[in-house]
């Protein structure tokens, strides 16, 4: 049975470079996460969450169950406007 030894060089070259390619956005999309997996669909009240969190701990992806708030969170938040046409 005839083998094309010749492909197997350009298959791994693929193979190793789309496994470099995969691992690096996972190492980076994690490292954005503090180690987390990413966030996908994320709906408008988990930005409000995500902007809460981001007011109480410095990190969207942080959290906390300290029952206080830090100082200036009463002022940090932020009042969208609707757009205007
Ligand atoms: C990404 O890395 C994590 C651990 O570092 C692993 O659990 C996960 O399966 C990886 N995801 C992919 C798509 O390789």
């Amino acid at each position: 049975m005839p083998v094309p030894w010749e492909a197997l060089i350009p298959f791994g070259l693929v193979t190793a470079l789309f496994g470099a390619a995969g691992t690096l956005l996972n190492v980076s999309k994690r490292a954005q996460n503090q180690g987390k997996p990413p966030r996908y669909h994320i709906d408008s009240w988990e930005e409000m969450m995500m902007d809460r969190d981001q007011r109480l701990t410095g990190h969207a992806r942080k959290q906390t169950s300290e029952p206080v708030a830090p100082e200036g969170f009463e002022t940090s938040s932020v009042w969208y406007t609707e757009k205007t046409q």
